[in-house]
């Protein structure tokens, strides 16, 4: 059989270690593929910087663009960021010409999602997106196969590596929050815009995510209320402290009688419960299912190893033929979230 033929727009942190990834796995990948997997192009800003990774023998595509309509990519796997182009129109592209894509996009996915699960669905591409939450933590196969026969009433967690990074340090060193930012900045957690990640955007495009995949509704950012972490100072941890209580950015989306809640703030949860444990830059999801006991994915959420396991996950899905429903269902199956009131679906 063939290999599968992959392009990779960006080659930052996570980026890179794909390509190293798909290259010292190579045995397992093909083991578990029944074929190779090759890359075959890439893109980014630098050409000349140094990643650590062999890209001899792999094409220099011109944009992104030009990499995601290349002929003889199978896969466009796209690492850019930002939800809108050169991403969206490069993705796009690449669905309408009937390849395969693989994203750890969050922002585009909240944004555009629905508009391209259409085009993957009617061009017959996967569009895959593990590492867009939780970065290694498999919790978009857990919501989209693994409990496919559950109804889920609720979905919530520590979505954001860098926001709870920066609570934990203040939490237990005391320091600014500018200090811990800049520190989740140097350890490659934060987004290229950081308020993304501290105002809680992040963890809404996220969350919005995952609701789709639970509720079976469109995914809309627009309908996740936010506040994030910005305002808060080590002295609000200690007063939490002392009435036996940690701040947390939570996600938390839940079905209601009046349809699909959507919510991101600071919470306060008390020290003995397990989301209270969760420290630094780990993230935690937490599915409530219909007749079972809630299920609980722990693992670490932000991150270039992290995040590439799951980009790489993606890749030897899409070579070895599975192609899923982006968001578990058929578009025509997906419904509004603010329909009320929601049975289980
Ligand atoms: N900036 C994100 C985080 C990266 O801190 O969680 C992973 O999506």
């Amino acid at each position: 059989v063939a290999p599968l033929k992959v392009g990779i727009a960006g080659l930052g942190t996570v980026g890179a270690e794909v390509v190293r990834l798909i290259e010292t796995q190579a045995r397992v990948l093909a083991g578990r593929s029944g074929r190779g997997i090759r890359v075959v192009a890439v893109t980014a800003r630098s050409k000349a910087k140094k990643r650590g990774v062999d890209l001899r023998g792999v094409e220099w595509a011109r944009d992104p663009m030009a990499l995601a309509t290349h002929p003889e990519v199978d896969c466009f796997v796209e690492l850019m960021g930002g939800a809108g182009d050169p991403a969206l129109s490069a993705v796009e592209a690449a669905l309408n010409a009937g390849k395969s894509v693989v994203t750890a996009n969050k922002a585009l996915l909240a944004k555009h999602g629905l508009k391209l699960a259409k085009a993957a669905e009617k061009h017959g591409g996967a569009l895959n997106f593990e590492a867009a939450v939780g970065a290694a933590i498999p919790v978009i196969k857990t919501l989209r196969e693994g409990l496919a026969g559950t109804g889920i009433d609720r979905v919530y967690g520590i979505l954001n590596g860098t926001c709870n990074y920066i609570l934990t340090r203040m939490e237990q060193e005391g320091l600014s929050f500018a200090e811990c930012l800049k520190d989740a900045q140097r350890l490659g957690y934060a987004e290229a815009d950081p308020s993304f990640d501290v105002d809680g955007h992040d963890t809404a495009q996220k969350l919005a995510i995952l609701a789709s995949l639970a509720f079976g509704t469109k995914v809309a950012q627009s309908a996740v209320y936010v506040e994030g972490i910005s305002s808060i100072a080590p002295e609000d941890l200690r007063a939490a402290a002392d009435l036996g209580y940690r701040v947390k950015l939570l996600g938390v989306a839940v079905r209601t009688t009046k349809g699909i809640e959507q919510r991101v703030h600071p919470t306060m949860v008390p020290k003995s419960s397990s989301i209270a444990q969760v420290m630094g830059v780990t993230n935690a999801v937490t599915i409530d299912g219909e007749g079972i006991p809630p299920i609980t994915l722990v693992g670490p959420g932000a991150g270039g190893a992290a995040t590439a396991s799951a980009v790489v996950a993606d890749i030897a899905d899409v070579a070895r033929g599975i192609r899923a429903n982006p968001f578990g269902r058929p578009i025509s199956q997906l419904r509004d979230t603010k329909k009320a009131p929601m049975e289980r679906h």
